[in-house]
Protein backbone atom coordinates (compact mmCIF):
# COMPACT_ATOMS: atom_id res chain seq x y z
CA UNK A 1 0.00 0.00 0.00
CA UNK A 2 0.65 4.03 -0.24
CA UNK A 3 2.93 5.73 2.12
CA UNK A 4 1.48 8.50 4.25
CA UNK A 5 1.37 10.19 7.79
CA UNK A 6 -2.22 9.95 9.84
CA UNK A 7 -3.59 12.30 12.55
CA UNK A 8 -6.06 10.35 14.60
CA UNK A 9 -8.77 12.26 16.64
CA UNK A 10 -11.27 10.41 19.37
CA UNK A 11 -13.64 11.76 21.47
CA UNK A 12 -16.62 9.13 21.44
CA UNK A 13 -16.62 8.74 25.29
CA UNK A 14 -14.76 10.74 27.73
CA UNK A 15 -11.24 10.95 26.61
CA UNK A 16 -10.02 13.73 24.40
CA UNK A 17 -6.89 11.62 21.95
CA UNK A 18 -4.76 12.62 19.63
CA UNK A 19 -1.96 10.89 17.84
CA UNK A 20 -0.01 11.07 14.48
CA UNK A 21 1.09 7.22 13.04
CA UNK A 22 2.76 6.56 9.67
CA UNK A 23 2.01 3.77 7.77
CA UNK A 24 5.01 1.75 9.46
CA UNK A 25 3.30 1.66 12.59
CA UNK A 26 5.34 4.51 14.16
CA UNK A 27 3.43 6.65 16.60
CA UNK A 28 5.20 9.96 15.86
CA UNK A 29 2.77 12.45 18.37
CA UNK A 30 0.43 11.51 21.01
CA UNK A 31 -1.27 13.22 23.88
CA UNK A 32 -4.44 12.56 25.77
CA UNK A 33 -6.95 14.22 28.01
CA UNK A 34 -8.58 11.93 30.24
CA UNK A 35 -12.25 12.95 31.85
CA UNK A 36 -11.84 9.86 33.85
CA UNK A 37 -11.20 11.40 37.62
CA UNK A 38 -13.98 14.15 36.95
CA UNK A 39 -16.25 11.19 36.08
CA UNK A 40 -15.62 9.06 39.09
CA UNK A 41 -16.37 11.99 41.63
CA UNK A 42 -19.66 12.45 39.54
CA UNK A 43 -20.26 9.01 40.05
CA UNK A 44 -20.74 8.09 36.05
CA UNK A 45 -20.39 10.32 32.89
CA UNK A 46 -22.83 13.26 32.23
CA UNK A 47 -22.89 13.54 28.52
CA UNK A 48 -23.04 17.65 28.16
CA UNK A 49 -20.20 17.89 31.08
CA UNK A 50 -18.23 14.94 28.48
CA UNK A 51 -18.85 17.38 25.86
CA UNK A 52 -17.66 20.85 27.61
CA UNK A 53 -14.32 19.42 28.27
CA UNK A 54 -13.99 17.66 25.04
CA UNK A 55 -14.47 21.29 23.89
CA UNK A 56 -12.10 22.81 26.39
CA UNK A 57 -8.75 20.28 25.37
CA UNK A 58 -9.35 19.44 21.99
CA UNK A 59 -6.73 22.03 20.43
CA UNK A 60 -4.63 21.48 23.08
CA UNK A 61 -4.61 17.80 22.70
CA UNK A 62 -4.13 18.16 19.03
CA UNK A 63 -1.78 20.90 19.70
CA UNK A 64 0.38 19.01 21.61
CA UNK A 65 0.66 15.93 19.33
CA UNK A 66 1.52 17.87 16.05
CA UNK A 67 4.38 19.22 18.14
CA UNK A 68 5.50 15.94 19.82
CA UNK A 69 5.84 14.67 16.33
CA UNK A 70 8.05 17.59 15.49
CA UNK A 71 5.43 17.96 12.48
CA UNK A 72 3.61 20.26 10.23
CA UNK A 73 0.38 20.22 9.38
CA UNK A 74 1.51 20.15 5.69
CA UNK A 75 3.69 17.06 6.73
CA UNK A 76 0.27 15.16 7.58
CA UNK A 77 -1.44 13.44 4.59
CA UNK A 78 -5.27 12.99 6.50
CA UNK A 79 -7.18 13.74 9.08
CA UNK A 80 -8.73 10.92 10.85
CA UNK A 81 -11.80 11.13 13.42
CA UNK A 82 -14.46 8.88 15.15
CA UNK A 83 -17.77 9.29 13.96
CA UNK A 84 -19.43 6.21 15.64
CA UNK A 85 -20.40 4.94 17.86
CA UNK A 86 -20.37 7.02 21.06
CA UNK A 87 -22.09 9.65 22.97
CA UNK A 88 -23.46 12.08 20.36
CA UNK A 89 -22.50 15.34 22.21
CA UNK A 90 -18.70 13.88 22.50
CA UNK A 91 -18.20 12.82 19.04
CA UNK A 92 -19.79 15.87 17.47
CA UNK A 93 -16.80 17.70 18.81
CA UNK A 94 -13.91 15.48 17.63
CA UNK A 95 -16.22 15.63 14.66
CA UNK A 96 -16.41 19.55 14.50
CA UNK A 97 -12.32 19.75 14.61
CA UNK A 98 -11.20 17.08 12.59
CA UNK A 99 -13.41 18.81 9.69
CA UNK A 100 -12.11 21.73 10.60
CA UNK A 101 -8.71 20.86 10.30
CA UNK A 102 -9.56 19.20 7.17
CA UNK A 103 -10.72 22.57 5.47
CA UNK A 104 -8.28 25.15 7.12
CA UNK A 105 -4.89 22.78 5.93
CA UNK A 106 -7.22 21.13 2.67
CA UNK A 107 -6.59 17.32 4.01
CA UNK A 108 -9.26 14.86 3.21
CA UNK A 109 -11.03 13.57 5.76
CA UNK A 110 -11.70 10.03 6.90
CA UNK A 111 -14.62 8.76 9.26
CA UNK A 112 -13.52 6.31 11.85
CA UNK A 113 -15.73 3.12 13.47
CA UNK A 114 -14.40 3.08 17.13
CA UNK A 115 -15.38 -0.60 17.58
CA UNK A 116 -13.16 -1.15 14.00
CA UNK A 117 -9.89 1.46 15.17
CA UNK A 118 -9.97 -1.25 18.72
CA UNK A 119 -10.04 -3.79 16.69
CA UNK A 120 -7.29 -3.27 14.45
CA UNK A 121 -4.64 -1.52 16.92
CA UNK A 122 -3.38 -5.61 17.45
CA UNK A 123 -2.05 -4.77 13.81
CA UNK A 124 -0.22 -2.16 14.23
CA UNK A 125 2.75 -3.51 16.76
CA UNK A 126 1.89 -7.49 16.01
CA UNK A 127 2.44 -8.03 12.16
CA UNK A 128 1.05 -11.65 12.79
CA UNK A 129 -2.38 -10.57 13.30
CA UNK A 130 -3.71 -11.22 9.46
CA UNK A 131 -6.93 -11.19 8.67
CA UNK A 132 -8.87 -13.21 9.07
CA UNK A 133 -8.99 -13.23 12.83
CA UNK A 134 -11.49 -13.64 15.74
CA UNK A 135 -11.44 -10.52 18.28
CA UNK A 136 -13.25 -9.47 21.22
CA UNK A 137 -13.91 -6.32 22.69
CA UNK A 138 -14.76 -5.79 26.29
CA UNK A 139 -14.82 -2.29 27.15
CA UNK A 140 -17.32 0.26 29.55
CA UNK A 141 -19.55 0.83 26.60
CA UNK A 142 -18.94 -2.33 24.44
CA UNK A 143 -18.91 -5.97 24.23
CA UNK A 144 -18.68 -7.98 21.04
CA UNK A 145 -17.44 -10.49 19.35
CA UNK A 146 -16.63 -10.48 15.81
CA UNK A 147 -14.37 -12.20 12.78
CA UNK A 148 -12.33 -9.03 11.32
CA UNK A 149 -12.41 -10.23 7.89
CA UNK A 150 -10.74 -6.99 6.43
CA UNK A 151 -10.07 -3.45 6.96
CA UNK A 152 -13.81 -2.63 6.64
CA UNK A 153 -15.89 -5.60 7.05
CA UNK A 154 -16.26 -7.47 10.32
CA UNK A 155 -18.90 -10.15 10.97
CA UNK A 156 -20.43 -10.12 14.26
CA UNK A 157 -20.77 -12.99 16.03
CA UNK A 158 -22.70 -11.52 19.37
CA UNK A 159 -22.62 -8.96 21.58
CA UNK A 160 -24.02 -8.10 24.95
CA UNK A 161 -28.02 -8.18 25.78
CA UNK A 162 -27.46 -5.79 28.35
CA UNK A 163 -24.39 -3.78 30.11
CA UNK A 164 -21.05 -4.21 28.79
CA UNK A 165 -18.85 -5.30 30.80
CA UNK A 166 -16.71 -2.74 32.23
CA UNK A 167 -19.94 -1.08 32.92
CA UNK A 168 -20.76 -3.87 35.05
CA UNK A 169 -17.49 -3.89 37.06
CA UNK A 170 -18.00 -0.20 37.64
CA UNK A 171 -21.33 -0.36 39.11
CA UNK A 172 -20.50 -3.03 41.35
CA UNK A 173 -16.96 -1.40 42.18
CA UNK A 174 -19.64 1.50 43.34
CA UNK A 175 -22.12 -0.17 45.25
CA UNK A 176 -19.43 -1.80 47.12
CA UNK A 177 -17.86 1.70 48.03
CA UNK A 178 -14.49 0.27 46.73
CA UNK A 179 -13.57 4.38 46.24
CA UNK A 180 -13.45 4.66 49.88
CA UNK A 181 -10.60 2.26 50.37
CA UNK A 182 -7.69 4.44 50.94
CA UNK A 183 -5.41 2.93 47.76
CA UNK A 184 -8.60 2.77 45.20
CA UNK A 185 -10.11 6.14 44.95
CA UNK A 186 -7.93 7.36 41.75
CA UNK A 187 -8.52 3.88 39.51
CA UNK A 188 -11.64 3.13 37.47
CA UNK A 189 -14.30 0.83 39.30
CA UNK A 190 -12.46 -2.55 36.90
CA UNK A 191 -9.20 -1.77 38.08
CA UNK A 192 -10.54 -1.39 42.04
CA UNK A 193 -12.26 -4.25 41.42
CA UNK A 194 -9.82 -6.57 40.26
CA UNK A 195 -7.28 -5.27 42.61
CA UNK A 196 -10.03 -6.45 45.69
CA UNK A 197 -10.24 -9.76 44.06
CA UNK A 198 -6.77 -10.14 44.30
CA UNK A 199 -6.87 -9.85 48.11
CA UNK A 200 -9.51 -12.76 48.43
CA UNK A 201 -9.85 -15.38 50.61
CA UNK A 202 -12.35 -17.28 49.04
CA UNK A 203 -13.29 -17.08 45.44
CA UNK A 204 -16.04 -19.29 45.50
CA UNK A 205 -17.73 -18.04 48.53
CA UNK A 206 -19.96 -16.34 46.78
CA UNK A 207 -22.09 -18.60 44.65
CA UNK A 208 -23.11 -16.63 41.25
CA UNK A 209 -24.71 -18.68 38.33
CA UNK A 210 -23.32 -18.41 34.89
CA UNK A 211 -25.44 -16.66 32.66
CA UNK A 212 -26.92 -18.16 28.92
CA UNK A 213 -25.36 -21.73 29.09
CA UNK A 214 -28.66 -22.68 27.55
CA UNK A 215 -28.29 -20.46 24.76
CA UNK A 216 -26.50 -21.81 21.50
CA UNK A 217 -25.18 -18.15 20.23
CA UNK A 218 -22.25 -16.19 21.17
CA UNK A 219 -24.25 -13.07 23.06
CA UNK A 220 -23.31 -12.05 26.68
CA UNK A 221 -25.20 -10.78 29.17
CA UNK A 222 -23.82 -9.21 32.36
CA UNK A 223 -26.56 -7.44 34.16
CA UNK A 224 -27.50 -10.46 35.68
CA UNK A 225 -24.50 -11.19 37.29
CA UNK A 226 -24.46 -8.18 38.54
CA UNK A 227 -27.60 -7.98 40.38
CA UNK A 228 -27.07 -11.80 41.43
CA UNK A 229 -23.79 -9.96 43.60
CA UNK A 230 -26.21 -6.84 44.29
CA UNK A 231 -28.33 -9.16 46.09
CA UNK A 232 -25.36 -10.51 48.07
CA UNK A 233 -24.51 -7.23 49.03
CA UNK A 234 -27.76 -5.91 50.24
CA UNK A 235 -27.91 -9.56 52.34
CA UNK A 236 -24.47 -8.69 53.89
CA UNK A 237 -25.50 -5.44 54.90
CA UNK A 238 -28.22 -5.95 56.76
CA UNK A 239 -26.78 -9.13 58.42
CA UNK A 240 -23.54 -7.17 59.94
CA UNK A 241 -25.22 -3.79 60.10
CA UNK A 242 -22.73 -1.67 58.78
CA UNK A 243 -21.66 1.77 58.64
CA UNK A 244 -23.10 4.12 55.54
CA UNK A 245 -19.50 4.41 54.14
CA UNK A 246 -17.25 2.00 54.86
CA UNK A 247 -17.16 -1.13 53.33
CA UNK A 248 -18.94 -3.84 52.89
CA UNK A 249 -18.02 -7.03 54.74
CA UNK A 250 -16.40 -9.91 52.58
CA UNK A 251 -15.83 -7.16 50.06
CA UNK A 252 -12.60 -9.04 48.39
CA UNK A 253 -14.61 -12.56 48.59
CA UNK A 254 -17.07 -10.60 46.52
CA UNK A 255 -15.53 -8.92 44.39
CA UNK A 256 -13.40 -12.35 43.52
CA UNK A 257 -16.32 -14.24 43.16
CA UNK A 258 -18.04 -11.85 40.68
CA UNK A 259 -14.57 -11.54 38.44
CA UNK A 260 -14.37 -15.47 38.49
CA UNK A 261 -18.18 -15.68 37.00
CA UNK A 262 -17.81 -12.80 34.46
CA UNK A 263 -14.48 -15.00 33.03
CA UNK A 264 -16.03 -17.91 33.12
CA UNK A 265 -18.70 -16.26 31.58
CA UNK A 266 -16.87 -14.67 28.72
CA UNK A 267 -14.92 -17.81 28.18
CA UNK A 268 -17.94 -19.86 27.70
CA UNK A 269 -19.16 -17.68 24.73
CA UNK A 270 -15.76 -16.80 23.03
CA UNK A 271 -15.15 -20.89 22.95
CA UNK A 272 -18.41 -20.75 21.35
CA UNK A 273 -17.57 -18.34 18.74
CA UNK A 274 -14.73 -20.12 17.88
CA UNK A 275 -15.76 -23.82 17.59
CA UNK A 276 -18.56 -21.81 15.60
CA UNK A 277 -16.33 -20.47 13.44
CA UNK A 278 -14.60 -23.29 12.73
CA UNK A 279 -17.51 -25.59 11.50
CA UNK A 280 -18.66 -22.23 9.63
CA UNK A 281 -15.22 -21.83 7.96
CA UNK A 282 -14.90 -18.41 8.55
CA UNK A 283 -10.90 -19.05 10.42
CA UNK A 284 -8.71 -20.61 8.73
CA UNK A 285 -7.39 -24.17 10.53
CA UNK A 286 -3.58 -23.34 10.74
CA UNK A 287 -4.00 -19.61 11.59
CA UNK A 288 -6.22 -18.80 14.65
CA UNK A 289 -5.70 -15.71 16.33
CA UNK A 290 -8.12 -14.35 18.86
CA UNK A 291 -7.56 -10.28 19.56
CA UNK A 292 -9.04 -9.27 23.01
CA UNK A 293 -9.14 -5.12 23.56
CA UNK A 294 -11.35 -2.22 24.82
CA UNK A 295 -10.44 -1.14 28.47
CA UNK A 296 -11.39 -4.55 30.60
CA UNK A 297 -9.06 -6.30 28.16
CA UNK A 298 -6.88 -4.87 30.90
CA UNK A 299 -7.80 -7.40 33.49
CA UNK A 300 -5.83 -10.20 33.58
CA UNK A 301 -7.74 -12.89 35.52
CA UNK A 302 -10.05 -12.34 32.62
CA UNK A 303 -7.15 -12.53 30.04
CA UNK A 304 -5.59 -15.67 31.76
CA UNK A 305 -8.82 -17.46 31.21
CA UNK A 306 -9.05 -16.89 28.20
CA UNK A 307 -5.48 -17.71 27.59
CA UNK A 308 -6.39 -21.16 28.35
CA UNK A 309 -9.41 -21.24 26.13
CA UNK A 310 -6.73 -20.13 23.19
CA UNK A 311 -4.63 -22.48 24.75
CA UNK A 312 -7.55 -25.39 24.06
CA UNK A 313 -8.38 -24.49 21.26
CA UNK A 314 -5.31 -23.57 19.34
CA UNK A 315 -5.84 -19.99 18.92
CA UNK A 316 -2.93 -17.37 19.73
CA UNK A 317 -4.04 -14.80 21.53
CA UNK A 318 -3.04 -10.86 20.86
CA UNK A 319 -3.56 -8.39 23.55
CA UNK A 320 -2.06 -4.43 22.97
CA UNK A 321 -0.75 -3.19 25.98
CA UNK A 322 -2.92 -1.30 28.29
CA UNK A 323 -2.66 2.26 26.88
CA UNK A 324 -4.07 0.89 23.70
CA UNK A 325 -6.48 -1.02 24.76
CA UNK A 326 -8.77 2.18 26.32
CA UNK A 327 -9.86 4.69 24.25
CA UNK A 328 -6.58 6.70 22.77
CA UNK A 329 -5.63 8.45 19.73
CA UNK A 330 -2.96 6.38 18.51
CA UNK A 331 -6.21 3.25 17.51
CA UNK A 332 -7.83 5.98 15.58
CA UNK A 333 -4.82 6.86 13.50
CA UNK A 334 -3.48 3.21 12.77
CA UNK A 335 -7.04 2.90 11.66
CA UNK A 336 -6.85 6.01 9.28
CA UNK A 337 -3.30 4.37 8.37
CA UNK A 338 -5.23 0.93 7.86
CA UNK A 339 -7.46 2.42 5.10
CA UNK A 340 -5.08 5.20 3.75
CA UNK A 341 -2.73 1.85 2.48
CA UNK A 342 -5.94 0.74 0.29
CA UNK A 343 -7.63 4.03 -0.16
CA UNK A 344 -10.82 3.20 1.78
CA UNK A 345 -13.02 5.42 2.88
CA UNK A 346 -11.24 8.79 2.66
CA UNK A 347 -13.05 11.83 1.43
CA UNK A 348 -12.00 15.46 0.21
CA UNK A 349 -15.62 16.18 -0.26
CA UNK A 350 -16.70 15.19 3.80
CA UNK A 351 -19.21 18.22 4.67
CA UNK A 352 -22.10 16.05 4.52
CA UNK A 353 -20.49 13.19 6.86
CA UNK A 354 -22.60 12.78 9.60
CA UNK A 355 -23.41 10.99 13.28
CA UNK A 356 -24.88 7.76 12.58
CA UNK A 357 -26.45 5.89 16.00
CA UNK A 358 -24.50 2.35 15.65
O1 LIG B 1 -12.18 1.20 26.49
P1 LIG B 1 -12.43 2.12 27.66
O2 LIG B 1 -11.35 3.07 28.06
O3 LIG B 1 -13.69 3.00 27.43
C1 LIG B 1 -14.84 2.53 26.86
O4 LIG B 1 -14.95 2.60 25.61
O5 LIG B 1 -15.69 2.06 27.65
O6 LIG B 1 -12.84 1.17 28.90
C2 LIG B 1 -13.13 1.65 30.18
C3 LIG B 1 -13.77 0.54 30.95
C4 LIG B 1 -14.30 0.95 32.33
O7 LIG B 1 -15.61 0.45 32.47
C5 LIG B 1 -13.35 0.26 33.29
O8 LIG B 1 -13.97 -0.09 34.52
C6 LIG B 1 -12.94 -0.96 32.52
O9 LIG B 1 -12.83 -0.52 31.19
N1 LIG B 1 -11.67 -1.49 33.02
C7 LIG B 1 -11.55 -2.70 33.58
C8 LIG B 1 -10.20 -2.81 34.01
N2 LIG B 1 -9.56 -1.66 33.68
C9 LIG B 1 -10.48 -0.87 33.07
N3 LIG B 1 -12.44 -3.68 33.77
C10 LIG B 1 -12.01 -4.80 34.38
N4 LIG B 1 -10.75 -4.97 34.84
C11 LIG B 1 -9.82 -4.01 34.67
N5 LIG B 1 -8.57 -4.19 35.12
ZN1 LIG C 1 -13.51 2.22 23.39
Amino acid sequence: GRKGIILGIETSCDDTGCAIVDTEGNILGESLNSQHLIHLNNGGIIPPIAKDLHRKHIENVVDEAVALANLSFDDIDAIATTVKPGLPLSLLIGMRYGKHLCRKFKKPFMPIHHMEAHALTARMHDPTVQFPFLVLLISGGHCLLAVAVKVDKFLLLGESIDDAPGEAFDKVARRMKLKNLPEYSQLSGGQALELAASKANDPLHYKLTIPMLQYKNCNFSFAGIKSQLLYQVIREEKSKDVAADSPIPGVYDMCASFQLVVTRHICHRVQRGMEYAERAGLIPPDKKTLVVSGGAACNNFIAKGLSMVCGELGYKMVRPQPKLCTDNGVMIAWNGVERWKENIGVYTDFENITIENN
